[in-house]
Order: structure tokens, then C-alpha cells, then sequence
């Protein structure tokens, strides 16, 4: 059975991001594929120190919801990230959250189905979506769209569940999420992943 991780950014776990989130579980739920939730808003998770001890450890240093929420994504053939905007931003506690899961994990995310969803009252969406996608699409993660960018707009979740096309882009969001989940599975039985390069890090001309 194929199964999704979806993260709730948000330290509302009955909030806007939650109520879009669960749209999209409903749809996961009717297409046979299990689903993962995790609230991350009201743990304590700080930032990335950039110590490098993960490249030796295979986990973070720091032993909190990111090596947690680690295992899930490892055995995840899709990962959803939900967020509430902050300042135009995905928040801040999402944010060092992704940063540490990203850097941390040794295992290959490729070919696991990214989407990104975001909620805000008024206006930043789009900005915090396509800071979103960026986690995605330097993991060989291919992204999910739907019939609009995958946003709702409210103050409550009573807010969002008025925003039917909001509702609407999750719900259609969830069946191109599950078609390609299903589709990528047996394309992987029939072809194989294509096999990546890797040797090359560079950072200045000379290449070193
Ligand atoms: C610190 C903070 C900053 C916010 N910044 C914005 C913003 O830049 N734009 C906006 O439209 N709403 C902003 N909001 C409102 C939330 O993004 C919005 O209510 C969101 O839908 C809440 O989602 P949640 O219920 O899942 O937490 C902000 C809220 C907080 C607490």
C-alpha cells in the first residue's frame, strides 16, 4: 500500500492548514493510500547549526520531531507540506524544521511525491508556496500541482471551509498527488529509477 507523510507547519492542529490538509486526506483515503499526519507547530524544533554531524550519523543531532518525522519520510512514497504564512513566509518553526529534515536524511528521496500547501489570511501565499517547492525540486522530487497554486485563504478553519475553490485545488491536488504515487510505482517495476550522477560539487571555478 502507497503512503503519504503530510506535515502541518502550523501550531494549530485544528486550524486553516489543518482543515485543507484533511481535505486532501479524504481524497487519499477514498484512492486506498495510507496517510501520515504530523503537527510540528507547537513542538520546540530549532534551526540547522550546520555542525555536519548528520553525514556521520545518517539523523540529526538534535533528537527531536525531525528525526521523528525522519523515519516516516523515509517510508513515504509522498510527502505533503503544509504551511500557515508568517510575514509572507512560510513560518519560522516549519522552516528550521524542513532545513534540518532536508540536510539530515541520508536516504534517496527520489521519485517520492512532493506537494506543498499553504493558508494565509490575506496576501503571501504564492511567495511561501514557491519557498515550499525548493525542498522538493533539489531532492529529485517530482511536484504535484493542481487546477490552481495549492493555497486557501482564511483567518479559522470556519474561514477556509467557506473558500470552496480553495477546497476544490486541495481535493484535485490529492487525486494528481495519488494518480502520480500509483503511476510512478509501476513505472519503477517496469524501468527502474533512472540512475543519477553525482561526482560533482562545485562551488568556484576552479572546482574546489
Ligand atoms: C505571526 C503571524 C504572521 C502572519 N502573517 C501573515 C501574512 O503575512 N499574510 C497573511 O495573509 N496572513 C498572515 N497571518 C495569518 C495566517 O497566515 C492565517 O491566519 C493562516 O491561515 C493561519 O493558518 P493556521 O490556522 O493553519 O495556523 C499571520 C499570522 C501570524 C500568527
Amino acid at each position: 500500500m502507497s503512503r503519504i507523510l503530510l506535515i502541518n507547519g502550523s501550531p494549530h492542529s485544528n486550524g486553516c492548514t489543518a482543515t485543507a490538509l484533511a481535505e486532501m486526506i479524504k481524497v487519499f483515503d477514498a484512492e486506498g493510500i495510507e496517510t501520515q499526519l504530523f503537527n510540528i507547530g507547537n513542538r520546540n524544533i530549532r534551526g540547522c547549526v550546520a555542525c555536519g554531524n548528520c553525514r556521520k550519523a545518517g539523523k540529526c543531532i538534535f533528537d527531536d520531531a525531525v528525526n521523528e518525522a525522519a523515519e516516516l519520510f523515509r517510508e513515504s512514497d509522498g510527502l505533503v507540506i503544509g504551511s500557515p504564512v508568517y510575514y509572507g513566509s512560510p513560518n519560522g518553526t516549519l522552516l528550521s524544521f524542513l532545513d534540518r529534515l532536508f540536510y539530515s536524511t541520508p536516504f534517496s528521496k527520489h521519485f517520492k511525491v512532493g506537494a506543498a500547501i499553504v493558508s494565509c489570511r490575506r496576501g503571501g501565499n504564492t511567495a511561501s508556496f514557491d519557498v515550499l517547492n525548493k525542498y522538493f525540486t533539489i531532492s529529485s522530487m517530482p511536484v504535484a500541482s493542481s487546477t490552481y497554486w495549492n493555497q486557501v485563504h482564511g483567518f479559522t478553519a470556519e474561514d477556509v471551509k467557506k473558500d470552496l475553490e480553495g477546497l476544490q485545488t486541495m481535493r484535485n491536488l490529492a487525486k494528481n498527488m495519488a494518480f502520480m504515487i500509483k503511476a510512478i510505482g509501476e513505472a519503477k517495476e517496469k524501468y527502474g529509477l533512472p540512475k543519477l550522477e553525482r561526482g560533482s560539487f562545485t562551488s568556484f571555478p576552479d572546482g574546489k
